[in-house]
């Protein structure tokens, strides 16, 4: 019998939980694969924070044929560039659909720019929010800690986080949340999810939180038939348990239909051959207009790359082997704290 997520499931904020390696991604990815397989014109953004995990989607399972046509922004696989203050344009384009289908990959983002974008984005995504969006948040309790770690914008972004959770829903923004680290989500996250996918789960600070969740929400057998199974759960199976679907049932989860890339090394050659979706880099780039515009401005090795090439130019035509940085060019690296000295041949007007 093949799987299905419940509709009902569907339709609401659902968590994925589970330890490192228990499956959680993979879950969310086949609930994504489900909800464009029944609805190709459904839409989904993906906020992936550090791992670059998603980009597999584009292709399918053996690598060999495109996949699903996400524009992945940002990252190693990036169709474009992405710089941390394009949150709000990135947001609005997400809630009025001109970007249907995203990945938001925010591996190459400084620190305390992950909150940064986040909190443009949230209130750019709740304001101009039309029609239906899933939005994927992996590695939760990066946007929303239960406990702050003093980085950046944390509070507002916690704010953020807890908005979208609670006022999210009625706008039309539902919630795939996923996290390693139960202990460390914001109860307000985890208590607005109507779905909670458990997969193994070793930790009882981790266990704690899901048990908690259980006991408002499922009868006292179920409570302690889940709770006792938690730690030795294997990968790819958990408990899909459900307050509205009113479902509690242990589930083998199957394989995705797209490329699976956490199983894939990534520094092999596996993943040079990988087709993917094929993408309109030009239309992308006219979608997000300013928002990569920016990103690209800000793109330090690119602009190494392009002074190095110049010089090249210059030495080959005789003149001077030394050539300044434009100015605005230096201003904005190190306004955005990349400035990490000058390279031998430039010319610095700055000390
Ligand atoms: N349903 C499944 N059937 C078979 N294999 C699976 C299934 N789910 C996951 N796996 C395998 O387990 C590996 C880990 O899965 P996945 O990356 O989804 O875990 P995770 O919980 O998200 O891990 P992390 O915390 O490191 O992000 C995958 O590479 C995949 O090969
Ligand atoms: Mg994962």
């Amino acid at each position: 019998m093949t799987f299905a997520f419940p509709r009902a499931v569907l339709e609401q904020h659902t968590a994925f939980l589970g330890k490192t390696g228990s499956g959680k991604t993979s879950t969310a990815k086949l609930a994504v694969e489900q909800i464009l397989a029944a609805n190709p014109a459904a839409r989904v953004c993906v906020l992936d924070p550090i791992k670059s995990d998603w980009w597999g989607m584009t292709s399918s399972a053996d690598g060999q044929r495109p996949g699903l046509p996400f524009y992945i922004l940002g990252g190693p696989r990036g169709h474009v560039a992405l710089h941390d203050s394009a949150g709000k344009a990135i947001g609005e384009l997400v809630a009025t659909g001109d970007l249907p289908l995203s990945i938001i990959d925010m591996a190459d983002f400084n620190a305390g720019g992950l909150q940064k974008f986040f909190n443009d984005f949230a209130p750019a995504l709740m304001k101009r929010m039309r029609g239906v969006v899933y939005l994927v948040i992996e590695e939760a309790h990066e946007f929303a800690p239960k406990e702050r770690a003093g980085i950046g914008a944390e509070n507002l972004a916690i704010h953020n986080a807890k908005k979208l959770a609670t006022a999210g829903r009625s706008k039309g923004i539902r919630l795939m949340v996923v996290t390693q680290r139960t202990q460390a989500l914001h109860n307000a996250v985890l208590g607005s999810c109507d779905t909670m996918i458990a997969h193994r789960l070793t930790a009882p600070a981790d266990q704690d939180p899901v048990k908690k969740w259980l006991k408002s929400n499922v009868d006292k057998m179920t409570f302690e038939r889940v709770s006792s199974s938690l730690a030795s759960l294997k990968t790819g199976s958990g408990w899909l348990c459900s307050g509205e679907a009113q479902v509690a049932d242990l589930v083998q989860f199957p394989k995705i239909s797209t490329f699976d890339n956490s199983a894939t090394p990534t520094d092999g050659d596996a993943e040079l051959h990988v087709q993917t979706a094929p993408v309109d880099r030009d239309r992308l780039r006219a979608i997000i207009g300013d928002a990569v515009k920016l990103a690209e401005e800000n793109d330090v090795p690119r602009l190494r790359a392009e002074i190095i090439r110049l010089n090249a130019e210059l030495a080959s035509s005789g003149a001077s082997q030394t050539v300044a940085a434009p100015q605005e060019e230096i201003d904005a690296a190190y306004q955005e704290g990349l400035w990490t000295g000058c390279i031998p041949s430039w010319t610095c007007s700055r000390t």
